[in-house]
């Protein structure tokens, strides 16, 4: 659908979706992230778990560009992000979508529905008539009808409001979209709708996803693979299914002993 980029298809496919090496971040004294390696291969689901304040949030905002790497390179379809400045940082913006915990604070109280989602299309000319088509489209995706265009955010639920901020992260067709702790404010069952229909877009829209949360559960629902970060160190990484069955890290294992029925969670 775009042209941000000069590789064909096929290379794009065989690129990982994003890729950090050595990454380290800090915030003035506080060093926060510690040499991070990571891989996301493109159309998978990658789920990041640890204890609050361990750096998920951190990691994902500086793969989206709002936090900047101390060192290391931050790869967004084989390009080094990290480096990027003007108008190529702004194409390459569009390529990673960070869809926040709290879509309320990201969707503007003032504009409808249809305005936010033609901003985001077209960040000059937020004309949503012009891009009618492919916001109905974005908006079926998530399941939700033509009538939200006309509406603004308080007139939805908590749940509907996260499906528009995913509306609005899919419809851009990113290499990567960071969903950060995207259903941990939502009653069980709407996240069990949420996460239903995330499991139903895999077959339809192959960005490849970071998938932040607290709910180990959840993870195995959604996620390929999982990494697992403490104190700001990935410590372990692979398949949910062996991770969850075979840690090989001390704190993986705590964490999964700390979690009341995980793992073993289904929906159905
Ligand atoms: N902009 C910032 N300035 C200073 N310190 C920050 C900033 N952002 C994060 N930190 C610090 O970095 C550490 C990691 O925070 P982060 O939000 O990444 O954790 P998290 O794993 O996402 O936690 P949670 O599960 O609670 O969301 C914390 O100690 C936090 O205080
Ligand atoms: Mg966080």
């Amino acid at each position: 659908m775009t042209t941000t980029t000069t590789l064909d298809a096929a290379a794009l496919s065989a690129t990982p979706a994003a890729e950090v090496r050595n990454l380290n971040v800090s915030f003035g004294p506080a060093h926060v992230l510690h040499d991070i390696n990571l891989r996301v291969p493109a159309n998978t689901v990658i789920g990041l778990v640890g204890e609050s304040g361990s750096g998920k949030s951190t990691l994902g905002k500086t793969l989206v560009g709002i936090n900047r790497a101390s060192s290391g390179d931050v790869f967004i379809a084989g390009e080094d992000f990290t480096k990027m400045r003007g108008r190529r940082m702004r194409q390459m913006r569009r390529e990673v979508q960070y869809i926040p915990q709290d879509p309320y604070s990201s969707l503007s109280p003032r504009r409808t529905i249809g305005q936010t989602l033609a901003e985001a299309l077209d960040p000059r000319r937020g004309n949503h008539t012009a891009h009618h088509d492919t916001i109905v489209a974005a908006l079926e995706e998530v399941k939700l009808d033509a009538t939200a265009i006309e509406k603004y955010p308080h007139e939805f639920s908590g749940g509907q409001r996260q499906r528009i901020a995913i509306a609005r992260a899919l419809m851009l067709r990113p290499r990567l979209i960071i969903a950060d702790e995207i259903t941990s404010a939502l009653d069980v069952s709407v996240q069990a709708e949420i996460i239903r229909m995330l499991r139903g877009l895999r077959g339809t829209v192959d960005s490849a996803m970071l998938f932040i949360s607290h709910n180990l559960a959840v993870v195995q629902q959604v996620c390929d693979d999982v990494a697992v970060m403490s104190n700001g160190v990935i410590v372990e990484q692979g398949p949910v299914a062996s991770v969850y069955r075979n840690p090989q890290h001390e704190y993986t294992a705590e964490l999964l002993a700390s979690v009341p029925g995980a793992p073993g969670f289904t929906l159905d």
